[in-house]
């Protein structure tokens, strides 16, 4: 066994030199606890942990030199000192300020800690941010509650006012003669608007509140599947939604121009005035819904595809910034489009045919948008002097 010393050495040396390693470890760790008791966190891939020999020992023995006498054959060496890794005294114990303790009180200082990262998205390196605590507050209790309160507030006031007033009646009843109201493209167009508000508002609910409503219903499996499918839709029909808020703004800006009719109409009372304050082509109320779907529906569109391209903006608190904006927004929006959706089917009498074939009753266009209806005809008759077949095409019947 210990005829031939130094050759099982240099075998050793010629085919392990990673078992020797492996083999020193133990030896290592023996006079150096600490190291040992980090062994196992290094995992079972490296061979280790299931309790077999590491593989590199198992080659060695393929040469024709028995594993154990080859371990017999080296001398005993001494432990290689290491110095031991003593476990930090408790935070309280601590005295002066090394690095990381000067880290940590910035981070609860309300501080960033960031690592370094070699990938261009040098977000993902950031370790800690604290103001995620405030976004995760506003996320998961404010706009769930808030949330909540708005959307199903509305619909709870638009029910009593229904169940109270029911529809508003066209006072002087139908004239059995219509004006045209809309265009096709107009038309088209709200509906684009509509149909796509209303998907993006159905999916996005569901973001906010489908873990606590439909996945207890639904269970985790097909709430997932669900969910997936939505969030697809809901970045799809963002650009239907946001290129007809765009032709809105080009076709009914100058209609919707305040003047002074509209702080007249407001004076005189506005919905709940007595008799029919008279108003332009929208009334102050329309104008009002209509700077504010374009104006917030923007702002929820710029703000959603930020949340779709987070490398645009590269910074985590901006893109928490953007999520409190659109997330806002979108329930301010569903609250007030709720009422819209109110009036512009049960709760006006005659209203909904105007985007539904583009015209309104005479009578509906006198109560409503007096003024507009004034000019419409002046326009037809104006036209009818010139020809009957142009005064038919400015809309009238
Ligand atoms: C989904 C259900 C909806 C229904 C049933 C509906 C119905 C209507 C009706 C009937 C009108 C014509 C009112 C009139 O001229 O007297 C109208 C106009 C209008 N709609 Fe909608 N709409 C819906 C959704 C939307 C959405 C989602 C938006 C915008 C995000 C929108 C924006 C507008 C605007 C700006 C006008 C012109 C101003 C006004 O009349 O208030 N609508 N809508
Ligand atoms: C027009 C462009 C829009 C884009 C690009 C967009 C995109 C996004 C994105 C990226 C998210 C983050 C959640 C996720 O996708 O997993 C989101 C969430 C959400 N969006 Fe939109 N969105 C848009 C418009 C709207 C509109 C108009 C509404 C309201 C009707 C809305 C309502 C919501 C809601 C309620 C959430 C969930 C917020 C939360 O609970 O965290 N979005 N949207």
């Amino acid at each position: 066994m210990t005829a031939f010393p130094s050759a099982a050495l240099a075998a050793m040396l010629a085919f392990g030199g990673t078992a020797m390693a492996q083999q020193q470890a133990p030896g290592l760790a023996a006079g150096a606890p600490e190291v040992q008791s980090a062994a196992p966190e290094v995992g079972a891939g490296r061979g280790g942990a299931n309790g077999q020999q590491p593989e590199a020992s198992e080659r060695h023995s393929a040469t024709g030199h028995p594993p154990g006498g080859d371990r017999e054959a080296i001398a005993p060496r001494p432990p290689v000192p290491v110095a031991p890794i003593t476990a930090p005294p408790p935070m309280t114990a601590r005295g002066g300020a090394d690095a990381a303790e000067a880290e940590l009180q910035h981070a609860l200082r309300g501080g960033v800690i960031q690592g370094m990262v070699s990938i261009p998205n040098q977000a993902a390196g950031i370790l800690i941010q604290p103001e995620g605590r405030d976004w995760r507050e506003f996320r998961t209790r404010i706009l769930t509650i808030a949330g909540a309160v708005l959307v199903l507030g509305m619909l709870g006031l638009l029910a009593l006012l229904y169940l109270w007033k029911g529809p508003q009646r066209i006072e002087a009843g139908r004239s059995g003669r219509s004006v045209e109201r809309y265009g096709v493209l107009e038309r088209v167009n709200h509906w684009m608007v509509a149909s796509s508000f209303v998907l993006l508002g159905l999916t996005g609910l569901n973001i906010t509140f489908g873990v606590h409503l439909l996945r207890p219903l639904l269970g985790p499996e097909n709430f997932t599947a669900l969910t997936l499918g939505s969030q697809a839709v809901h970045h799809f029909v963002a650009f239907p939604f946001t290129l007809g808020l765009l032709v809105m703004g080009a076709i009914w800006a100058r209609d919707n121009l305040p003047t002074w009719v509209d702080v007249a109409w407001v004076k005189a009372g506005g919905p709940l005035a007595k008799g029919h304050p008279p108003a332009g082509r929208f009334n102050a109320a329309q104008k009002a819904l209509y700077w504010f779907v374009l104006g917030g529906g923007l702002l929820a569109a710029a703000s959603g595809f930020l949340l779709l391209a987070p490398a645009i903006l590269d910074n985590i608190s901006l893109l928490q910034v953007a999520h409190i904006v659109h997330a806002g927004m979108a329930m301010l929006m569903i609250a007030a489009i709720l009422v819209h959706i109110y009036v512009g089917s049960i709760g006006a009498e005659g209203a909904f045919e105007a985007m539904a074939t583009g015209r309104v009753d005479y009578n509906y266009a006198r109560e409503h948008n007096g003024l507009w209806l004034e000019e419409k005809v002046q326009d037809a008759h104006r036209a009818a002097a010139a020809s009957p077949a142009v005064a038919r095409a400015a809309g009238a019947d």
